[in-house]
């Protein structure tokens, strides 16, 4: 934990300083017998055993994997297809280190879609969008305005565990938006909310912080969708836990939000 790691990527734990120590007593052994230690370099050009790496297959160039998203997002005509075409999908580096495919969650008859960065640590071992911490406080806020997962859908801007829960790149973002974007014309919603500074950014091209658009409306399009859909961004509930003291503008956004609903 102190060295920054918080996640096993094996089933099984493996005890590497076992494996030194095994090299180590070899090559004593070998110095011991007169003959040069098996981790001396050898002399010879070329790399050492020590330094070669396993090889792996050559990533995908990002243009090809793009066009492969947008291929693979067309040509769902449903919510299963689209997961599945998901599962197909290898182009994005985030699918290497997750556990999970996190799709989404909730009604894909939904009236509102609320999308939020990109799956923790919770979420990566459930293969579901906000089920940690501040997925708590999500259902909360919602059921605060007479809302529940039967009644919403909830995705994310990747779909696949950022390691370390950084911020995803603009690169993994945008190999992950043709099928935020089939999922966004799949549902068809009403409405549109967006949770946090980086899904603002990638449903709406807005850059500036969550703290001066929540509260305001602005329109999320796509080719395919017949009509734009009125979208609000919010603090993200992450964010809420850690500055509790924003709460009161996210409940004037969640009556903003329930007005839109209700007709108003
Ligand atoms: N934060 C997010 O943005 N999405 C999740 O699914 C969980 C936490």
């Amino acid at each position: 934990m102190d060295a920054g790691v918080d996640e096993c990527i094996n089933d099984e734990p493996v005890n590497r300083f076992t494996e030194s120590a095994g090299l180590k007593a070899a090559a004593q052994g070998l110095a011991d017998a007169g003959q040069a230690p098996a981790l001396t370099p050898a002399p010879t050009p070329g790399p050492s055993p020590i330094t070669r790496l396993p090889s792996r297959p050559a990533p995908a160039r990002p243009d090809t994997a793009l066009h492969d998203a947008c291929a693979l997002a067309a040509s769902a005509d449903s919510i299963e297809a689209l997961r599945a075409a998901l599962e197909q999908f290898d182009g994005c580096g985030l699918k290497k280190t997750a556990t999970n495919l996190v799709f989404g969650d909730g009604n894909p008859q939904a009236r509102i879609v609320f999308i939020g960065e990109g799956p923790g640590a919770e979420e990566d071992r459930q293969g579901l969008p906000f089920v940690g911490p501040s997925g708590k406080l999500l259902d909360k806020m919602l059921a605060s305005i007479g809302l529940d997962r039967t009644q919403v859908y909830i995705a994310n801007t990747v779909f696949w565990r950022p390691p370390g829960n950084r911020t995803p790149t603009m690169g993994e973002t945008v190999l992950c938006m043709p099928f935020v974007e089939r999922l966004m014309e799949l549902i068809d919603p009403e409405f549109l909310v967006t949770l946090g500074g980086p899904a603002a950014k990638a449903m709406l091209a807005e850059t500036a912080g969550v703290g001066r658009l929540r509260g305001k409306w602005f329109s999320y399009a796509t080719p395919k969708l017949s009509r734009p859909i009125p979208a609000t961004p919010m603090f993200h509930p992450a964010y809420l836990l850690r500055s509790p003291a924003h709460k009161r503008e996210a409940w004037a956004d969640l009556l903003m939000v329930r007005d839109r609903l209700a007709g108003g």
